[in-house]
């Protein structure tokens, strides 16, 4: 490969071939290759991407259910992945070694998984065996690396996603005395909250100074938060509900588990992605919401439901910007890349690491 397409590759830059088509020619051209490659093929889409890219998915899922559907699918030779990076890894982790998975484009990745790396784990972990001993079990939320689910597999822990982690946590619970919960301090606290953890029983780990952040008795520590958000739903703010509330008073509040502590509590229901699009379909005609999640779900969900008044929680929000990495022309470019048997941005995660993520992964998912 020349410089010329290596700088091309890493800055995201598709050739002219792809740029100069209309939009139409682009749709045209992917429903051209989808016929071809037919079950070769298989195009999962988070619910976060664009309505231009999902229009293609064969599976439309949250991240647990696009595992699964991954981890199911032994036809397809590619597997060009509609989400974020660490997704594609999982369903590397998850598929047969002659599956390929693909990311359309590699800028695709997620601020919150960068919130935590292997390193900085190590270092947490011996520093909380110093204060706590063996008494700790390590959680991870699926939006982390491979290698994290791999550190996780290894000592005894799981995966959790948003729609699965009041068992998860439950169960970790169960299994040792406290847990140390990765990479969101969000979704950590208001889980342990919702199962009876009090905050005083929550400790947060601080990644860059490496230190432990609480001040009472080591041993009332029950979970211990990793200091990482998600700066999209970080977003939603305790005024934005104040305004709703306002405004429009009979407005139904529901949030990401992802949003701050205040915020969620001040909703009326929280959830995960699938719990608020279900809340949304099942609610009758002429319901009212103001949804705190990712914007083009939210844009989604109001172009569908056009019987029911369907607002953002914050009028201001935007779509998450990794996942708007992914667009028709990268899903060309990457669809058109397998055609030329010249397939770009395989995601392949390292064996070693593979198998202990596997661990973490199917603790998850044999309880999901
Ligand atoms: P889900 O687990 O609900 O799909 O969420 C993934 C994510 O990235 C949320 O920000
Ligand atoms: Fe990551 Fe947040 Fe984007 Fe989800 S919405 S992919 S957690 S940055």
């Amino acid at each position: 490969m020349g410089i010329l397409d290596e700088l091309t590759k890493e800055t995201g830059v598709l050739p002219e071939t792809i740029t100069s088509l209309t939009t139409e020619e682009m749709e045209s051209r992917v429903r051209e290759i989808k016929l071809q490659l037919g079950k070769k093929l298989f195009i999962p889409g988070h619910h976060y991407q664009k309505d231009e890219v999902i229009q293609f998915a064969d599976a439309v899922g949250d991240s647990l259910q696009l595992a699964q559907v991954s981890a199911d699918n032994k036809d397809a030779e590619y597997i060009v992945f509609c989400g974020v990076h660490f997704m594609a890894e999982t369903a590397d982790i998850l598929t047969d070694d002659n599956q390929a998975v693909i990311l359309p484009d590699m800028r695709a990745g997620c601020s919150m998984a960068d919130m935590a790396d292997i390193y900085q784990t190590e270092k947490a972990w011996e520093k909380l065996m110093e204060i706590f001993d063996e008494s700790i079990i390590p959680l991870t939320y699926v939006n982390s690396t491979a290698a994290i689910k791999s550190f996780v597999g290894k000592n005894g822990g799981a995966t959790v996603t948003s729609s699965n982690a009041h068992k998860m946590v439950e169960w970790a619970l169960g299994e040792k005395q406290r847990i140390l919960f990765l990479p969101d301090q969000h979704l950590g606290r208001n889980t342990a909250a919702d199962l009876g953890v009090s905050l005083s029983e929550m400790a947060v780990w601080d990644p860059i100074r490496n230190e432990l952040i609480y001040d009472g008795n080591m041993d009332c520590v029950k979970v211990i938060l990793w200091k990482g958000h998600c700066s999209v739903h970080e977003n939603f703010t305790e005024k934005n509900i104040e305004d709703i509330r306002n405004n429009h008073p009979d407005m139904m509040i529901i949030v990401h588990p992802e949003c701050r502590r205040e915020v969620v509590e001040k909703s009326d229901l929280n959830g995960s992605t699938k719990y608020i699009i279900e809340t949304i379909e099942q609610s009758p005609p002429g319901s009212s919401f103001a949804i705190g999640t990712e914007m083009n779900l939210v844009k989604r969900l109001i172009n569908q439901h056009p019987d029911k008044k369907i607002v953002s929680l914050n009028p201001y929000m935007c779509p998450c910007l990794t996942m708007n990495r992914i667009d028709l022309p990268h899903l060309l470019w990457s669809l058109e890349k397998i055609m030329e048997a010249n397939p770009e941005n395989i995601i392949k995660v390292d064996k070693e690491v593979s198998k202990n993520a596997i661990f973490a992964l199917e603790r998850m998912l044999t309880r999901a």
